[in-house]
């Protein structure tokens, strides 16, 4: 599957972008603060309607502009087409004074206007950013936000349950902060129905997966590094993958959840833990052998994703090349070559360059303009000199 053509419409720091590209790999190079990451967060929105870690909602539209347009065109079996428009919704203000942020979106795939649901899952991609290097810190938001990136790519109902489970957890929390602790407001039963209905769900299928990684883990891991032989996974889940045990768990906790104002367990709370010779990997294990471990997981990530799909995702990869060393850098360029497509940005071209493919396709990011590098299909190497022609 790839990509073959792209439109942003005061997206981020660009304008009006139009672009087309081949399958194979795609560089986009420039300095800091260029737009490099934001045409990735273009193409990652469009496609699968998640945002980049950290971003809001409120910032994806062009500053001091009315509405953003991404429109994507791809070949899957035929030429398809996703596109959002976007806008903010007019005159509305909240209670406080600040204008509400409310946003109107318009969704269309083969420029038929279809709901939400309908829309993200035609164009799988698979993200590797900056922060999955940190997917096995201390912070176990990364490890979940892979899980999610996975399961959604593969499961439209794993997103429909998903965003229903984030939904009713935001509305029990409200509830129970509202609450006194003794007090009962007759609506625990339905609320606890509702999460452990949808929590059991996202566990069993977040299960099904780690097993899957479980029985390759360290196979992926001591073809990057040898030395990490004995490499375990583990899920450390919070509530039960079956709905009445779910139930049963979370009716259980009654007084505790309202002393503490929060919902204590469901997915919101899971994580999976590493170890190499029953020792906890994290604070252990080197810097780089913590790349190897998140390189293995996003091979793992992609095997699980074809297996699912009988489509191949796109990849987008921002900036990590430059984090691991030569070795690594090979096996993580071996990976990306078993994709139909790869954009990938950088920086540093000079020191990814030697890596790429010959036919890779370059282009110079620049201040919210992207243009193909003046080679056809590489800049030249130090003390090369202009080509002609
Ligand atoms: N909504 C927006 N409207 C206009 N400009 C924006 C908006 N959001 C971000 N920007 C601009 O985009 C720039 C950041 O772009 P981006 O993160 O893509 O840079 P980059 O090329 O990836 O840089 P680096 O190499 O440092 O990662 C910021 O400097 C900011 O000025
Ligand atoms: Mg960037």
């Amino acid at each position: 599957m790839h990509i073959n053509k792209v439109s942003f419409q005061n997206f981020r720091n660009f304008g009006r972008l139009e672009l087309k590209f081949n399958p194979g790999f795609i560089v986009l190079a420039g300095p800091n603060g260029m737009g490099k990451t934001n045409f990735l967060e273009g193409l990652y929105w469009g496609a699968v309607l998640r945002r980049f870690p950290g971003t809001k909602l409120g910032q994806l539209m062009r500053d001091n502009e009315l509405f953003y347009k991404i429109n994507l065109q791809f070949h899957s079996k035929d030429e398809e087409i996703l596109e959002i428009v976007s806008e903010r919704e007019g005159e509305k203000y909240s209670a406080q004074g600040r204008p509400a942020s409310g946003w109107k979106f318009t969704y269309r795939y083969n420029n038929l206007a279809v709901p939400r649901a309908k829309f993200a899952g035609h164009l799988p991609v698979i993200s590797f950013l900056p922060e999955d290097l940190n997917l096995l810190g201390h912070s176990p938001a990364g490890r979940r936000r892979y899980l999610n990136e996975t399961l959604s790519t593969t499961s439209a109902e794993y997103r429909r349950n998903l965003s229903e489970y984030e939904k009713t957890l935001k509305q029990r929390n409200e509830l129970l902060q509202n609450l006194e602790s003794e007090s009962n407001s007759g609506q625990d039963e339905i609320w606890n129905e509702r999460l452990a209905e949808y929590g059991s769900l996202i566990i069993a299928e977040r299960q099904k997966f780690l097993e899957f990684v479980k029985e390759r883990f360290e196979a992926a891991t001591t073809a990057l590094s040898p030395e990490l032989t004995g490499s375990m996974i583990d899920y450390r889940f919070s509530g039960s993958p079956d709905r009445q045990g779910f139930l049963a768990e979370i009716s259980g906790l009654g007084a505790r959840e309202k002393e503490a104002h929060g919902t204590l367990i469901g997915p919101h709370k899971d994580d999976f833990r590493l170890s190499w010779l029953d020792r906890e990997v994290i604070g252990y294990v080197s810097r780089g052998q913590l790349r190897s471990y998140t390189l293995a997981l996003k091979i793992l990530e992609r095997e699980y994703i074809k297996d699912k799909l009988s489509a191949q995702p796109v990849m987008l990869l921002d900036d990590v090349f430059s984090e691991f060393d030569e070795a690594h850098q090979r096996a993580l360029i071996d990976f990306l070559q078993t994709f139909d497509q790869v954009f990938l940005t950088t920086a540093h071209l000079k020191e990814v360059q030697p890596f790429l493919p010959v036919n890779s396709q370059v282009y110079n990011v620049n201040d919210g303009t992207i243009i193909p590098s003046p080679f056809p299909h590489f800049p030249p190497l130090e003390g090369e000199g202009l080509r002609e022609g």
